[in-house]
């Protein structure tokens, strides 16, 4: 049997990237297959999901006392425990320090919900109503110390629309997501992908913009 990538799925909230990540290894569209989801919140419903679904899960919650590096040592013993080649953080909403960072460098993917550079941080639904934007999405890229200012692989793009509101962006965007995510996980499956240098590889080719994937 080809060899299948080990990759872990870092969550705090529904978790329905990682469902979406999960679906797309099941049915072969990623080369991979989940060795474990990480929560760090007891009550977040993508871990009940997670577990629903079969796949080995762990909490990792904070306790009091317990640093930014604290959380990036036990995060990497869960990871290097389960075998994991590649970190998925899904709606994962915990700073990581630059240790982790380094330690996970060139594997550790995240997704945000906006067109990178634009929005970082929280609240891009909101911001871009605000700023009266045409254009949003979301983008998955590779992590590197600065808050969501990694190498970008693929955006996800819609139009705003004059009825578009924060709960309806939100909605869209992630539709989005569920397409791009298992895409760029795939890619990375078949190691069609790979980060070097701080530069994004496609298919041998330097990528010098992230792909593009339009709302149907
Ligand atoms: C997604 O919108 C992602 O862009 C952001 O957090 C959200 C997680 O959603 N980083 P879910 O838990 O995967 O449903």
């Amino acid at each position: 049997m080809a060899r299948t990538l080990a990759f872990a799925v870092l969550i705090s909230g529904r978790g329905s990237n990682m469902l979406a990540l999960a679906r797309a290894a099941a049915e072969g569209r990623i080369a991979g297959r989940i060795v474990v989801v990480i929560g760090d919140q007891a009550q977040a419903e993508g871990l009940a999901a997670a577990r629903r679904l079969g796949l080995a899960t762990r909490l990792i919650e904070p306790a009091s006392g317990m640093d930014r590096a604290d959380l990036g040592c036990a995060l990497t013993s869960a990871l290097e425990e389960c075998g994991a080649e590649l970190v998925a953080l899904a709606g994962f909403m915990r700073i990581l320090d630059a240790d982790f960072v380094r330690r996970w460098q060139d594997r550790l993917l995240n997704i945000h919900p906006s067109l990178l550079p634009a929005y970082r941080g929280l609240h891009t639904h909101r911001r871009v109503l605000a700023a009266g934007d045409r254009l949003h999405g979301c983008t998955v890229h590779f992590v590197t110390e600065e808050l969501d200012a990694g190498p970008a692989v693929i955006q996800g793009r819609l139009t705003v629309g004059p009825a578009d509101t924060e709960a309806s962006l939100s909605a869209r965007v992630q539709r989005l997501e569920h397409r791009i995510y298992p895409r760029a996980v795939g890619w990375f499956a078949a190691r069609r992908l790979s980060c070097r240098d701080g530069a994004v590889w496609l298919d041998g080719e330097r990528l010098p913009n992230p792909v593009i994937e339009e709302d149907a």
